[in-house]
């Protein structure tokens, strides 16, 4: 396998947004739900590993709140639990003791406006003791059905008034669909301003997608191929081997298509097939990102089995181990008709992409934990070997987001020897070979520390959320006024997608890839 070595020669310095430089002003970082597993296994250790990495000043503060009467005491030692457990240790003690100090706990009721003044007045005290400013970042990692009031809420008590040092993260899924996230949007803007709002979706933390703007950007050879002209058709999968675990409560709500396709996909797509940006302002970025989701749809309206496929996990094995059905999941109703699997088919209506479909897929109890989008390009027009072959295989570009983190171009070589007989190979950039380290896991970090620099290009504007919306409300509709769960096509877990999904594609003359 040839390797294609990316040697870091020189760095490009690119804008905020992509590259942080400077830290943040002290804040305090209110975490609505801090009972849950988020704050513990995610939100918490990854302001812990900023702190370590010095990017965040020593007065950052974090208050939790959620209905359960813990004490600061107790808070501490369960965000000590999951620092370590869930990232790379507490380190130097004295650093966590220094830490811990900012650490608070604050019990609540969302929809209760005492325990909103309650808070005020905390966070008030909590200024003059750790000389925060004012200053607040609200992040709202509650269930989804939770949003509206505590929003209204957070709006009444006047906490959200000062829009220049105040600032509310919203979790996904931001509605449940069109009509509701357009509500939603309402209710934040009647509290706020959009420059205060970050709709967060994780996966627009990762390197490697932020790289996606980078590789097509930075890089003059793949942008005059990255067209209709040339390529055949993409695909973009995001696999995974867990079920549903202990969140069958907000799973049954969610589904796949809510949970998975409507956020993370939708991003890592509107990145593979947006027009280049006039610059790397958020806004730049997010108008292109809109333009791309109001020309897309699914591919066909009149018959949406010809573009969305969904699926539930029947009981499996996952690398040997067997596992049950979603149906038998604690917490889930036997009769869910929540799908586990979504796989569209997409058409984006513009000059660059007229006639290239998309095909996104996702799911849990999946062969593999692996998440990548592919690049088919075109046959060649006309091939001079056909005596010796009837076909060539088409050249793959494969962008790997994880694991495995890299990039790998698949092409034709001839093979040794008399005969003119031909082979693919690939060659292979792997951010682990290049870097000496992979490009990093989580990316709950990158995005909070952007949020407390006012940094919105990698969180999702309110017409970006709609327009996602837009694309997938003719399959909500309908699959939410389906209810026999027989009619949800099955798949054994452990295995890639129902038949149904397959058909999806194979119809076209294609195949999903096999990971
Ligand atoms: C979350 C979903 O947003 O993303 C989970 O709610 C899913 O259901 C997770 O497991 C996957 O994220 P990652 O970063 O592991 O691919």
């Amino acid at each position: 396998m040839a390797t294609l070595l990316a040697t870091p020669l020189r760095e490009n310095p690119l804008r905020a947004g992509l590259q942080q430089q400077s830290i943040p002003e002290p804040n305090i970082i209110v975490f609505f739900g801090a009972s849950g597993d988020l704050t513990k296994r995610k939100l918490v250790p990854a302001l812990y590993k900023l702190r370590k990495e010095r990017k965040l000043p020593p007065e950052t503060t974090i208050v939790g709140i959620a209905r359960r009467d813990w004490s600061h005491e107790y808070f501490r030692d369960q965000m000590r639990e999951g620092i370590t457990e869930f990232s790379d240790g507490i380190g130097e003690e004295s650093l966590w003791d220094e830490f811990s100090k900012g650490l608070f706990y604050c019990s609540g009721d969302i929809d209760n406006p005492l325990s909103y003044q309650k808070l005020k007045a905390f966070l008030g005290e909590l200024d003059t003791l750790r000389n925060t400013r004012g200053n607040r970042v609200f992040y709202l990692s509650v269930a989804p059905n939770f949003f509206p009031e505590a929003i209204r809420q957070l709006g009444a008590s006047g906490m959200l008034e000062d829009s220049q040092k105040t600032r509310l993260v919203i979790e996904k899924p931001f509605g449940r669909d069109l009509a509701s996230a357009q509500a939603l949007n309402r209710i934040v803007n009647q509290v706020c301003r959009e420059e205060q709002v970050y709709r967060i979706d994780h996966y627009l933390g990762k390197e490697t997608v932020q790289n996606l703007l980078v590789f097509r950007f930075a890089n003059a050879i793949f942008e005059p191929l990255w067209n209709r002209q040339y390529i055949d058709h993409v695909q973009i999968t995001v696999a995974e081997t867990v079920g549903v675990e202990d969140r069958a409560g907000y799973y049954e709500t969610a589904g796949a298509l809510r949970d998975m396709m409507q956020n993370h996909l939708m991003q890592v797509f509107c990145l593979t097939a947006m027009e280049p940006p006039n610059s790397l302002d958020a806004d730049a970025i997010r108008t292109e990102k809109v333009k791309v989701l109001q020309a897309a749809h699914l591919a066909d309206l009149n018959n949406l089995d010809n573009s969305a496929i969904r699926g539930q996990y029947t009981a499996g094995q996952i690398k040997t181990k067997s596992v049950p059905g979603y149906h038998e999941e604690k917490g889930v109703n036997p009769d869910s008709t929540t799908p586990t699997f979504v796989a569209l088919k997409l058409s984006v209506d513009n000059w660059r992409w007229q006639g290239v479909p998309f095909y996104l897929r996702t799911g849990k109890r999946l062969p593999k934990k692996t998440s990548e989008i592919a690049i088919q390009f075109r046959d060649v027009p006309h091939l001079i070997f056909q005596q010796v072959a009837k076909q060539v295989n088409p050249n793959v570009l494969t962008m790997r987001l994880q694991p495995n983190d890299g990039i790998s171009m698949k092409f034709e070589v001839k093979m040794p020897g008399g005969d003119l007989r031909s082979r693919s190979v690939e060659m292979d950039f792997a951010y682990g070979n290049a870097f000496g380290k992979s490009s990093g896991g989580d990316a709950y970090d990158r995005l909070l520390l952007d949020c407390m620099m006012g940094d919105q290009t990698l969180f999702t504007r309110s017409d970006e959320v709609e327009a996602a919306w837009r694309v997938v409300t003719p399959i909500v509709a309908a699959w939410d006024a389906s209810t026999d769960p027989a009619t949800i096509p099955k798949y054994p877990a452990g295995t890639w997608e129902p038949k149904e999904a397959e058909d999806l594609i194979n119809k076209d003359g294609r195949k999903w890839r096999r990971l």
